[in-house]
């Protein structure tokens, strides 16, 4: 009966399309299908269908721009609740919390009168380096599957469509808008697709972003086997595709190709090559206007889902913005997604009594009374009060707040503790390189931010970075020396986690390396937290005992950092990537990151991530999936069924306790190993996961289920996955390096 009713509603909503399309003029058609402002498309008054209102970008709802350039408005109505990027979203390890960042997007987007937020960013991490690693959630497909379907429901289900970005391969910044990237299919279908097909079939996203980037020499935007038939036919998909801003190169090609919205970030709206030249080109007959009909269709339908027009009369949902609960959200979020990644002899949290009042003091020197000492914190480091909302490219928004680590800290710990603060390394202020907005020079192709490293502007600059390095360095290890705590805060921030530029190499900038060496030197129980958004080398890692590691996470990052240092909450994140110990260990340094002449090959094929270190047997700093907490964990009793139904091909059980003294969680991930294969295959691939929580004591039954594709490869020639019969190893454990619960099952 159910399907009935929603056969015949599709009918009615298909056939309402047809009708307005039976109306539509040729003009009035190609006027939906381009920008007719640099965020929006043009409505048809005439026939009552509405513009197209999008927005930017995965971390909250962009600012508001003029409609014809790239000038915010600078009013004070677009202030937005920051959230955790989604590097710090896929180290929660919690689909829940996904969800729960796609419907705070959504709610706001509604809220600020959006039909499309662009976002989420989900392309694989295949380089350290990628300048948008930070927009994106991992290197391993089922992590960002599990989590892009629901932060999409979550969108969504505020009349808000998702844009899932960068259909495909966009992986990294460095010549983007032109490099042909060359990758075998297998990989494709393993690596580089399976996020997007979730999105498509599980998730229902309403609308996708074609990339940039060329695939197998065709432009995404114009790649007939990418959008007619991989995402159409084979995937079904019946969502508008959206071209990502500028990535459209031709008339004829791109219109009949299933690309449906001409998107760019010059003002010259009525010459985009789906507005006048199209008209033009249907009228002689070059492109029929069938093309455009369909284009029509698949827009007149995500607006139907969206309710923003249809057969019948809806009520659409508001939203709001700036909300306390969503505030709440992105606070639980962000606690999630901070790793702790060492803590020798317990260094952390900073427990009570190391932060308490000295009253005790006065005995010590018999009946004089002392006063109470204070306990001195020394927080070290720029990043311990940036604030990181206002970067990144497309992703900067206009944060109605963000709390930094030191306020989070002073906040956390109130008027017992005396808090002090030293910058210890030095950020040369940036020259304002273009009048033009970034994002209209970055068509341009030029690589921004480059520098003649001879001109007497950067000798003079670089004697500047010399003396303020060595003067700040001093005045931080003195402040250090005097402290009962030291808290280092460095790592990025958006000059390197950047859009449009990747990253030179995988140190720590602006002399930190040095300065923590120092510190560490000076008192070894400094407290190491690194903010970033790609992993970088720590050289000094082995002697530090406690090691934080953050995401951007969002407004509440300061909070949630504190309350992690102080123990009121126990860590539970865990890594979404690998973080190798140079970079010279990674895939793409081994075989080529950006490509010549405007060419990059994959040539490790589906071994990215973890399925490559532990191919080539290269034991990384941090491991995919690792993550300490405050407790621990016992993992026993692990059973393996293979299942008789049709989509369970094997079910997983174990037991979890808490073994430790505090609340916590623990992130079960399960790795299947194909032990014979007629192709070869990673050592394992993480199949299935999931955080439980526990008080100290409690036992859970964990009970993982794993579908027949989680046993697949790609089979080339027969272009479908297959499972080919034989024996498979699981693997349980809490990271992809540890793994103690092993069993065989025969399929
Ligand atoms: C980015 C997209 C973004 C678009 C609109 C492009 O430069 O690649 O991710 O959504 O701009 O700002």
């Amino acid at each position: 009966m159910k399907v009935k009713n929603n056969v015949s509603q599709d009918e009615t909503v298909e056939r309402w399309i047809e009708e307005l399309i039976s109306q539509l003029t040729l003009e009035e058609k190609a006027s939906m299908i381009h920008g007719n402002g640099l965020f929006r498309t043009k409505a048809v008054e005439r026939l009552g269908i509405p513009e197209i209102v999008t927005s930017d970008g995965p971390m909250g709802v962009r600012m508001e721009f003029q409609n014809d350039h790239w000038i915010a408005l600078g009013h004070s109505d677009d202030f937005v609740s920051y959230s955790p990027s989604n590097s710090a979203l896929a180290a929660t390890w919690n689909p829940q919390r996904a969800y729960d960042s796609g419907r705070v997007l959504g709610e706001e987007a509604r809220g600020r009168g959006k039909d499309v937020i662009l976002a989420p960013g989900i392309n694989i991490k295949r380089d350290p380096l990628c300048g948008r690693n930070f927009e994106y959630m991992s290197e391993d497909p089922c992590l960002i599957e599990t989590l892009t379907v629901p932060f999409i429901k979550g969108v969504q289900e505020n009349d808000v469509a998702a844009c899932v970005k960068h259909f495909a391969v966009n992986n990294q910044e460095t010549d983007r808008l032109m490099v042909d990237t060359v990758v075998e299919e297998r990989a494709l279908r393993e690596i580089y697709y399976p996020g997007f097909r979730a999105a498509v079939q599980e998730g229902g996203t309403y609308s996708l972003m074609n990339a940039y980037n060329k695939l197998r020499g065709a432009h995404c935007s114009e790649n007939k086997e990418l959008l007619d038939q991989v995402l159409r036919e084979e995937w079904g998909y019946d969502g508008t595709v959206i071209s990502d801003w500028g990535s459209v190169h031709s008339t004829k090609e791109a219109a009949e190709t299933s690309i449906d919205v001409e998107m760019s970030v010059t003002p010259d709206f009525d010459e985009y090559y789906f507005a006048n030249p199209l008209i033009r080109a249907v009228k002689d007959g070059e492109v029929k206007e069938e093309f455009l009909d369909e284009k029509v269709r698949n827009i007149l339908r995500m607006m139907y889902r969206l309710k923003m027009m249809g057969p019948e009369a809806v009520e659409r949902k508001a939203g709001s913005y700036n909300t306390a609960e969503h505030r709440q959200t992105i606070r639980k979020t962000a606690e999630e997604a901070i790793l702790l990644l060492k803590n020798e002899d317990n260094l952390l949290p900073i427990t009570k009594d190391r932060l308490s009042m000295r009253t005790g003091d006065s005995k010590a020197v018999g009946q004089i009374p002392v006063a109470p000492r204070k306990r001195k914190i020394a927080v070290i480091g720029r990043n311990a009060e940036y604030c990181h909302a206002g970067g990144g490219g497309s992703a900067e928004i206009k944060a109605l707040y963000e709390v930094s680590p030191l306020l989070g800290l002073k906040q956390a710990l109130g008027g017992n503790a005396e808090v002090v603060y030293a910058p210890g390394y030095f950020i040369p202020g940036k020259k304002d390189v273009n009048e033009v907005n970034w994002q209209e020079a970055s068509l341009e192709r030029r690589v921004m931010g480059q520098e003649d490293p001879d001109s007497e502007e950067q000798k003079a600059l670089r004697k500047e970075i010399r003396e303020n390095r060595a003067r700040l360095k001093k005045e931080a290890c003195d402040l250090a020396g005097e402290a009962d705590e030291v808290i280092f805060v460095g790592g990025l921030n958006h000059d390197y986690d950047v859009e449009g530029r990747d990253r030179d190499d995988m140190k720590l900038p602006y002399g930190q390396d040095e300065l923590i060496e120092e510190l560490l030197a000076r008192n070894p129980n400094t407290i190491v937290v690194i903010v970033a958004g790609s992993p970088v080398e720590m050289p000094w890692a082995d002697r530090a005992k406690a090691l934080v590691w953050c995401y951007y996470s969002g407004m509440e990052t300061g909070t949630a950092l504190a309350d992690i240092l102080i123990g009121r909450v126990n860590p539970s994140a865990k890594l979404p990537e690998t973080f190798p110990v140079a970079y010279e260990d990674t895939v793409t340094a081994k075989n080529g990151q950006f490509g010549l002449e405007g060419q990059v090959t994959y040539k490790g094929g589906i071994f990215v991530g973890y399925r490559y270190y532990e191919k080539e047997k290269v034991k990384p700093a941090f491991p995919f999936g690792y993550g300490l907490s405050y407790t621990t964990f016992s993992m026993t009793d692990l059973k393996v069924d293979a299942g008789c139904e049709s989509d369970i091909a094997v079910t997983v059980s174990l037991k979890v306790k808490n073994i430790g003294s505090v609340p916590g969680a623990e992130v079960v991930q399960c790795y299947v190993t194909d032990c014979e294969c007629s192709v070869e295959r990673p050592v394992k691939e993480l199949k299935a996961y999931r955080k439980i929580f526990l008080e100290p004591g409690e036992t859970e039954t964990v009970t993982l289920e794993l579908p027949p594709k989680a046993f697949a490869f790609y089979d080339v020639d027969r272009r479908d996955f297959v499972v080919e019969p034989g024996s498979f190893l699981i693997q349980v454990g809490n990271s992809s390096a540890n793994c103690p619960l092993q069993a065989e099952v025969r399929l």
